[in-house]
């Protein structure tokens, strides 16, 4: 049985959909079988990940907001073992639409991906910068958030309200959804600022905060413009390696699965 993964934070820019890339790439190219959703309308994972436009059959809105099934929509990737279902930009009224259906309004990714949970080891769900329908159709669709934090001043605002969506949707949903980790993002080891930011993470979080971080690192904002993963970017970048510590240590942390 799959199991699925939203990576979560509904602050932009903090790696996000970074990390939903290179961490399904990472567990793909570790042997495992990956499906990625893209459901941010910005459709930077689809985009990153080097998606031909022409392809597309079809897209998340279609799963979550219209009757189609993700076996019709899915797509092959460059990573051997790595799917998407790709995002586009009519996902920016999905959450109007979705607000409009009298019932099941979270749980309509959650019904679509029960039909193919069996089929992948990992499914990685990459979410939009907000906290509405679209993001609670993930939540309550996954096992498991998995919370970037970016190493900045005001890392941890916001938190209290993501935890509070989190509550909200374990509550009325998804009883089951736990805290995957907490992953350090563009992490500046060089200055006193980046230090203590990621002590403070690591005092509130604990051992939810993922060993690995992951540094600031050019490679890594240059690899979506090739449509390109990091591995097959620059394999040998200090991006790929701290992604590629992370797929292990996801892989560790879930039994060795
Ligand atoms: N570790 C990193 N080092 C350098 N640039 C990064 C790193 N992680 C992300 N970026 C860049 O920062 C920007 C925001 O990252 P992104 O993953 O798109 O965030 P989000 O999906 O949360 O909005 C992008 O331009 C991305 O290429
Ligand atoms: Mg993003």
């Amino acid at each position: 049985m799959g199991k699925i993964i939203s990576i979560t934070n509904q602050k932009g820019g903090v790696g996000k959909t970074t990390t939903s890339v290179n961490l399904a790439a990472g567990l793909a190219y570790l042997n495992k079988k990956v499906l990625m959703i893209d459901i941010d309308p910005q459709a930077n994972a689809t985009q990153g990940i080097g998606v031909d436009r022409m392809q597309i059959k079809g897209t998340s809105y279609d799963i979550i907001v219209g009757d189609e099934e993700v076996k019709n929509v899915v797509l092959c990737t460059s990573v051997p073992r790595l799917s998407i279902v790709p995002a586009s930009a009519d996902l920016a009224t999905a959450d109007l639409e979705l607000s409009e259906l009298k019932t099941g309004r979270e749980l309509r990714l959650k019904e679509k991906l029960a039909r193919v949970k069996d089929d992948y080891d990992f499914i990685i769900i990459d979410c939009p910068p907000s906290l509405g329908l679209l993001n609670r159709n993930a939540l309550a669709a996954s096992d498991s958030v998995l919370i970037p934090v970016q190493c900045e001043y005001y890392a941890l605002e916001g938190l209290t309200q993501l935890l509070s969506t989190i509550k909200f949707i374990q509550d009325s949903f998804n009883p089951d959804l736990s805290i995957e980790g907490v992953l350090l993002t563009m992490l500046d080891q060089r200055t006193n600022l980046g230090i203590e930011v990621s002590q403070e993470v690591r005092k509130y979080f604990r051992d939810k905060v993922y060993k690995t971080f992951i540094p600031r690192n050019i490679k890594l904002s240059e690899a979506p413009s090739e449509g390109m993963c990091i591995y097959d970017y620059d394999r040998t970048s200090e991006g790929a390696k701290s992604y590629a510590n992370l797929s292990k240590e996801v892989i560790v942390r879930n039994g060795g699965k």
